[in-house]
């Protein structure tokens, strides 16, 4: 094995450059050096597994507009930031690339092994950095042998359904954890599905609403390519942030103890100012807390530059919204102000410290049991309804996903508290411009009656897809229509029913046609009852299926639902489920 030695000089440190002169021009085949920009075209790509990282990097060298001759420098070297960083290096320090193949190398550090260098632990650092030890997290614990078994098949007892789980599971497994999403679906049923469906590094796994991300995390978890489409800009920014877990833990505990002395003294010269905060973000806290909150918040931004380890500490302080609330659990759909408050609100300091921590030893985790897998993960912000641009036809191995169930659930408003704090929008019309309006409508909060004629909402494209069906949606939808008008909340439910299906056909022909032929489209989806008229999603779903071409169809029952509201004299007595529909082309 051929190897070269690397001195590292400040230039590593402030731009990622690594001086490849000492490795000469025969250590490399000579078709890698491609042009000076990328316009002028890259040479092929060289592999390199660098110590320390869990991506394989991929890149060329540049040459010399000018001379032509090779830069020494490879083009993309912003991991090479991380490398010295995640190895604690200095300038002068010696690394050593190695060639495995003809254009696969390593990188490793000279001298002591990467974990005598750590002697003084990670764990030292990171008291050091303000960030001990969280006690009874059962999340990580618990999870080293359970969570890491690679597949399971799911609990099925005699007379009852598979137990895919929910998104409580989520809730307590590494990464997921990181935002609480009601409308998530569990890990487990990923996993399932990765497994029944046997995925591997050659597939290709499409999820159009990816929400907070849990199928393409479970995707990267085991070496699956995933692109995830979400038309909501703040979710898609959570599932951006959650799988990114090659992040140095080292940075993000550094940048943690550089946040909090400047918060600290943000607050100490009083430069918090409450006059713009919203009210709804006013009334969750006391104002002491607030303050801190926004101290922590105007840090980040101050001290850390745009990118990965500012997105970590951003999530990590999402969730520390939730938790430092003194407002009760039943938010969004109650006003702040009528909440019963908790007795006792959470210190926003000690909250944000827990989460940063948790989060690291998620990190920790994944690096450790999960860092070898070299897939492309992404999640694009974008519309179901027309995937394109973001993926090649006929192309994915699977569809997976859990589309918004019909049940009024306004994912703007459940995200209100969060994108108000940290200023994404400011106001009810803000968000509805720039999140109700872009999603499969699925709330009466989402419809605006007076741009519809009652009579011709529902598309005729479904008509000629399903004409029966056709006929049967529009007899409920005009069902829906006379009720609308007996309740006092006056709900326009015909719209959202007559909406939801249009925009769900155009769903289902754009995975048609990014699948493969053999493959499947999995749907867990919610069936609902708005003013007691029942709507059959999956059933309505499955026909619209068949109508655009998909060979034929499964229904497996994964739950009854809706339970805890049958004591509720406002509510319908229909009997929900939810169910896992199987479209196979
Ligand atoms: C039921 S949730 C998916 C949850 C996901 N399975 C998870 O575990 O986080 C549905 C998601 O679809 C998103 N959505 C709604 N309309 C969309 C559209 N037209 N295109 C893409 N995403 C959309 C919503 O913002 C929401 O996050």
């Amino acid at each position: 094995m051929e190897t070269r030695t690397i001195k590292l000089t400040e230039s590593a440190f402030k731009y990622g450059n690594l001086n490849l002169r000492s490795c000469g021009e025969d250590f490399f085949p000579p078709d890698v050096f491609g042009g000076p920009d990328r316009k002028s075209g890259i040479g092929n790509v060289i592999t390199l597994k660098v110590e320390g990282l869990p991506e394989l990097i991929k890149t060329d060298i540049p040459t010399d507009r000018v001379s032509g001759k090779p830069r020494w420098i490879f083009r993309d070297r912003a991991w090479a930031k991380a490398f010295v960083r995640s190895n604690k290096l200095q300038p002068g320090d010696d690394v050593t690339i190695s060639r495995l193949a003809r254009r696969t190398y390593s990188l490793v550090v000279n001298g002591l092994s990467r974990s005598s260098r750590m002697a003084k632990s990670l764990e030292t650092q990171l008291e050091e950095c303000g960030l001990p030890k969280v006690t009874n997290d059962r999340a990580v614990e618990c999870t080293k042998e359970s969570w890491i078994q690679p597949t399971f098949a799911p609990v099925q007892r005699k007379g009852q359904h598979c137990d895919y789980g929910t998104f409580k599971d989520s809730l307590n497994a590494p990464i997921h954890r990181w935002f609480k999403y009601p409308a998530g679906y569990s890990y487990r049923l990923v996993e399932e599905k990765i497994r029944h469906y046997s995925l591997a590094a050659r597939h290709l796994l499409l999820d159009p609403f990816i929400g907070c991300g849990t199928t393409c995390v479970e995707a990267k978890r085991h070496g699956v390519n995933s692109i995830g489409i979400e038309a909501h800009q703040f979710v898609r920014w959570v599932a951006q942030t959650k799988i990114n877990w090659g992040i140095s833990v080292s940075s993000v505990a550094e940048a943690f103890q550089s946040v909090v002395k400047t918060a600290r003294a943000i607050i100490s010269a009083e430069r918090v100012s409450l006059a713009v905060v919203t009210e709804l973000v006013r009334k969750c806290y006391s104002e002491p807390n607030l303050m801190s909150l926004i101290a922590i918040r105007d840090a980040i931004t101050n001290e850390v530059e745009p990118g990965e380890v500012r997105d970590f500490l951003n999530l990590a302080l999402t969730d520390t919204l939730r938790n430092a609330s003194r407002a009760a659990t039943g938010w969004p759909y109650i006003a702040p102000a009528k909440m019963h408050q908790k007795t006792n609100e959470k210190d926003a300091f000690e909250a944000f410290r827990v989460q940063v921590r948790r989060m690291l030893d998620d990190v920790r985790f994944m690096q450790k049991y999960y860092s070898d897998h070299e897939v492309s993960t992404k999640v694009v912000l974008g519309d179901a309804r027309s995937l394109n641009a973001n993926i090649r036809p006929v192309s994915a191995d699977l569809a997976l996903t859990s589309p918004p169930y019909l049940n009024n659930y306004d994912y703007a408003d459940r995200t209100r508290l969060e994108t108000y704090f940290f200023g994404w929008y400011n106001t009810w019309r803000e968000i509805t411009e720039n999140v109700r309006d872009k999603l499969i409508v699925s709330a009466t909060t989402q419809v605006t009656r007076k741009r519809c004629h009652e009579d011709a909402i529902l598309s005729k494209e479904i008509k000629f897809v399903e004409p029966k069906l056709f006929a049967e949606l529009s007899k409920k939808i005009a069902e829906l229509t006379a009720r609308r008008l007996q309740k006092g909340g006056k709900k326009s439910y015909d719209i959202m029913v007559a909406e939801y299906f249009n925009g769900m056909l155009d769903v289902l022909r754009q995975v048609y046609l990014y699948l493969k032929n053999g493959s499947d489209f999995v749907l867990v989806l919610g069936d609902s009852a708005p003013y007691g008229v029942y709507i059959p999603t999956h059933t309505y779903l499955s026909r619209l299926g068949l109508g655009i071409g998909f060979s034929s169809y499964q229904l497996e029952q994964l739950r009854a639902r809706g339970d805890k509201w049958r004591t509720n004299p406002q509510r319908h007595k229909v009997a929900l489920n939810e169910v896992i529909l199987t479209l196979s082309k």
